[in-house]
């Protein structure tokens, strides 16, 4: 199984490469793709090339890593056009982490379509076949409802609630899903991270 590049009923995911430069920039420095999150957003496409190098390093250490999104050329979805990118994300092992990091950003007009299901599917299946003993997390902020909302109808529990790390807003809450619980070390290094 060539996990780099799968078929769902809408969507083709490509393991993420440095040629999707400019989609993943318009993705990124969108500002309804940060609603939850503005001061994430890539003002520059340095900041997004960065990710790229990141991804491609998930890919090789792990086997497996963030997808690029592109609708089918046989998927009617209105408002989007066919071979269009449309989202990232997956489940990928971060740089020095033992987990499998569930993430996933899809470009608004994309969203409430069941689009993003489709990917967090192939995704947990995808992660669950290459390392079944590492445990699938997902750290989102409180407010964002339909993360959280992905996140729960995946079939992940809601493990931890505190502080974001890192958020510029001391207000803001982080919540960690994960597919299974996690041991003391493990959990406390999600909820250190920026
Ligand atoms: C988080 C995010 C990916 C979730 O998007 P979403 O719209 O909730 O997810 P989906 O597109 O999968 O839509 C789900 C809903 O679409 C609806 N839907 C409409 N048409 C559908 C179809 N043909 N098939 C399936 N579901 C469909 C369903 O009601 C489904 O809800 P359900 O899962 O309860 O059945 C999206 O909001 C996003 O990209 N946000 C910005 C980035 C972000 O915050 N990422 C998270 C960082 S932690």
């Amino acid at each position: 199984m060539d996990l780099r590049h799968v078929t769902t009923a809408r969507l083709d995911l490509d393991a993420v490469v440095p040629a999707d430069l400019d989609e993943h920039f318009v993705l990124m420095s969108d500002p309804g793709t940060w609603a939850h999150l503005p001061s994430g957003r890539h003002v520059k496409p340095e900041r997004t090339a960065e990710g790229i190098a990141h991804s491609q390093r998930h890919w090789a250490r792990g086997g497996l890593g963030y997808w690029t999104a592109r609708l089918r050329s046989d998927a009617d979805v209105p408002g989007l056009r066919p071979g269009q990118v449309v989202g990232t994300g997956g489940c990928a092992v971060r740089e020095g982490m033992s987990w499998w990091n569930l993430y996933y950003r899809f470009t608004p007009p994309a969203w409430g379509r069941g689009l993003a299901a489709e990917l967090v599917t192939a995704a947990l299946d995808a992660a669950h076949a290459v390392a079944p003993d590492r445990p699938v997390v997902a750290y989102l902020l409180e407010h964002n409802a339909e993360s959280r909302g992905r996140a729960e109808r995946a079939g992940l529990s809601l493990l931890w609630r505190g502080p974001d790390a890192g958020n510029p807003d001391p207000n803001a809450v982080r919540l960690v899903y994960a597919d299974r619980p996690l041991d003391h070390g493990l959990l406390e290094r999600v909820t250190a991270l920026p």
